[in-house]
């Protein structure tokens, strides 16, 4: 019988998945199991009755994109709250010992990553939810169907037809480190570290991006009116015999000493675990001491996380590079001598620029504290003055460029030393190519830092104008580049010229114009025309435009080699303008809008087009130029003032639908996602439980 087979391929993968990824002992080879899934996945497409959205060949994903459905957590997902201090913790212990006298406590291990919600229906996950703002979250079940140590489908008997579980989706660093290096080697952004790259990759659109990505889930919370147990261990013991992956650093402790004991162990020796943590979470063990302690506004009062202090480590620092960015700026990075920090080898940290090196008096031969913050690059954040050699000398900064050797400028307010020879200093060119190439600008494949490193250097190409005069036959001369792949680079290059025009502008790399800042821009003057014929304080009236990046935009523009290049651009068909919306009236030409606060009908942005749409224009800031304000909730108070002192007219959502005609007044399910509810300020009281 087929389905009996389904079934048994069904069983037996789901056992061979949860020995490799649950229990780490392999009972058969990778081999035997591919053949295995291969037979289930033929017999699964001949009888599409049989499928099931939880059998094992679902854990590859799919490339189907799905925008994720928000969704009403059953129960609240609090946080909690944390310390650094273990008196603190003490106290913590003391203010429930006068409660309740003395009760047991759970230590575990605090999970970096980021938090899951898993709903079980008769033994079967039905949906899986992200944190979100603790009340509602994103629907992510099929990512999360894709990694393997999250059961499918229960084994064992004992669960409730209904409960939830919670816990934390990590990367371990083998699988971080894997994909960071493949993300470099293509050029694209790193992830900063485990944590960003597991809620980063859990908000991919494609599932089958997802099951790559190699990520994990460990357990630390049931949720359910109908548990087996009164009390956190034994259920999270019983979930592991369901084919959870819980943890077994898990520790029942009756006294501070020996809840002081754990955290002393688990601070030294987290930095062998293959993952991140970041601190020790402590718990009342029993539910009915957790009802009687309760919750504050955020937080359970039966639980705290006692958060680890950053990982430092000391090292000698050898020597110190000068890197230059594509805008000229310098950035100062010290070689180490290798050091293990927080699971990887450190061999570079950054040292941000020259008041920081002087402020920190760090000289060469230095033995240096580098620790990890949130970023990809350690940073040096002390020097050990007592294993200072005694023929220190202090660091002098450079004055001229590494590169290109003219001396180094320093603008007004920038911490930063910059380069001014923009045309002429190598990294500056090869870095504003770089840039204009990639996947969240031009978008062009087949070119990498390398290729056009080859190409700059056989005199090809030396600015971005250059790669729309390009020939295959000129590409597939050079070493290292076949005619396909001479071909495609044409062919993406080609293709870039519909690449719209917000994508242009970032992708001019203009100082400080952002992705953001230019689709702003895009969406504010339409045309880059009109970007470049702007004053300053028009540029000024464009959402995100302050001074600073004013200046830097009339500068550029300014520049004529920056002209020039404009306009062989222009001549090669580039999106200079954006696309022309459709006018639904002329109703409200001629007026500017300012929109401030919290609406309910429409998303702010949904406003913002309604107002483009029908002839208005939507303004930054409040100034003598704006006709109408439109106020939402929330709108600060200053603006209000201002606004009313200018005598503009202050106007609500609905007066603005009605300005045009009112045809649009029924809100629309984006608003309804972009407005959630207001956060709910008292959680029910045990309602966990
Ligand atoms: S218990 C009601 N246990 O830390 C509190 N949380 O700041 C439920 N976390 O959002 C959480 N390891 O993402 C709990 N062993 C652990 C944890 C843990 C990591 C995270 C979790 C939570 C955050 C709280």
């Amino acid at each position: 019988m087929v389905v009996a087979r389904i079934q048994e391929l069904r069983d037996r993968l789901n056992y061979h998945n949860h020995k490799y990824y649950v229990e780490n002992s392999p009972e058969i080879s990778d081999y035997d199991f591919d053949m295995m899934l291969r037979e289930l996945q033929d017999l699964e497409r001949q009888y599409p009755e049989y499928d099931d959205p939880n059998s094992p060949t679902k854990r590859v994903g799919s490339d189907l994109t799905t925008e994720f459905k928000s969704v009403e957590h059953r129960f609240p997902m609090l946080s909690l709250g944390n310390t650094y201090s273990l008196e603190e913790l003490h106290e913590f212990i003391t203010r429930i010992e006068k409660e309740l006298g003395e009760v047991e406590y759970v230590c575990e291990l605090k999970f970096d990553g980021t938090a899951i919600s898993l709903t079980y229906e008769n033994g079967s996950l039905v949906r899986a939810v992200t944190r979100g703002d603790g009340t509602r979250g994103d629907d992510v079940t099929a990512n999360i169907r894709t990694i393997r140590s999250v059961p499918l489908t229960l084994r064992g008997d004992g669960y409730p037809a209904l409960f939830e579980i919670r816990g934390e989706v990590l990367m371990p660093y083998a699988s971080f480190d894997k994909i960071n290096a493949e993300r470099e080697a293509n050029g694209e952004a790193l992830f900063a570290n485990p944590r960003n790259a597991a809620a980063g990759t859990l908000k991919q659109q494609s599932s089958a991006v997802v099951a790559k990505r190699g990520l994990d889930c460990t357990l630390y919370q049931m949720a359910g009116d109908n548990l087996p147990f009164g009390s956190h261990i034994e259920n999270l013991s019983k979930a592991r015999e369901w084919g959870f992956k819980v943890s077994r650093e898990m520790k029942i402790c009756r006294s501070v000493a020996e809840i002081d004991e754990y955290i002393a162990h688990w601070d030294e020796a987290r930095k062998h675990l293959p993952f991140a943590t970041d601190g020790v979470v402590i718990k009342v063990n029993d539910y009915a001491n957790q009802r009687a302690l309760g919750f504050t506004a955020k937080s359970p009062r039966w639980a705290v996380a006692y958060k680890f202090k950053a990982e430092q480590a000391l090292t000698t620092l050898e020597s110190v590079d000068f890197q230059v960015g594509r805008t000229g700026a310098i950035t100062p990075v010290a070689n180490l001598e290798p050091v293990l920090l927080a699971g990887t080898t450190v061999k570079r940290a950054s040292l941000h620029n020259a008041e920081q090196i002087a402020l920190l008096d760090i000289r060469i031969g230095d033995k240096v504290y580098v620790e990890k913050g949130g970023e990809i690059i350690p940073k040096i954040t002390g020097v050990e003055f007592s294993e200072r050699p005694m023929d220190s000398t202090p660091f002098e900064y450079i004055t001229t460029c590494p590169e290109c050797g003219t001396e180094l400028v320093r603008y007004e307010g920038e911490a930063k030393h910059y380069c001014p020879n923009q045309s002429h200093c190598r990294p500056q060119i090869l870095g504003r190519i770089v840039h204009f190439i990639r996947r969240k600008a031009m978008d062009i494949d087949g070119l990498g830092e390398e290729t056009i490193e080859l190409l700059f250097e056989s005199g090809l190409v030396s600015n971005i104008a250059d790669l729309y005069d390009l020939q295959a036959a000129q590409l597939s001369g050079l070493p290292r580049l076949g005619e396909k792949s001479a071909e495609n680079i044409i062919r993406s290059i080609a293709r870039s010229k519909e690449v719209p025009f917000r994508r242009v502008l970032f992708a001019l790399g203009v100082r400080f114009v952002g992705e953001t800042t230019a689709k702003y821009l895009a969406a504010h003057f339409h045309s880059l025309d009109e970007v470049m014929s702007a004053s300053r304080e028009q540029l000024m009236e464009s959402e995100e435009v302050g001074e600073k990046i004013a200046d830097a935009i009339i500068e550029y523009f300014a520049d004529e080699s920056n002209r020039a290049i404009i306009e062989r651009l222009r001549h090669a068909g580039l999106q200079f303008a954006a696309e022309e919306k459709v006018l639904h009236s002329e109703s409200l030409a001629g007026k500017n809008f300012v929109i401030s606060g919290l609406f309910t009908l429409y998303s702010r942005d949904e406003l913002k087009e309604m107002i483009e749409a029908n002839g208005g224009k939507n303004l930054a800031a409040v100034s003598a130029n704006v006709d109408y304000v439109v106020a939402g909730r929330n709108m600060g108070p200053a603006k209000l003032q201002k606004a009313e002192k200018l005598g503009i007219k202050i106007i609500t959502e609905q007066e603005l639908v009605d300005m045009i005609g009112g045809e649009h007044t029924q809100p629309t399910a984006q608003a309804e996602v972009a407005a959630p509810e207001p956060k709910r300020e008292e959680p029910m009281q045990g309602v966990l439980f």
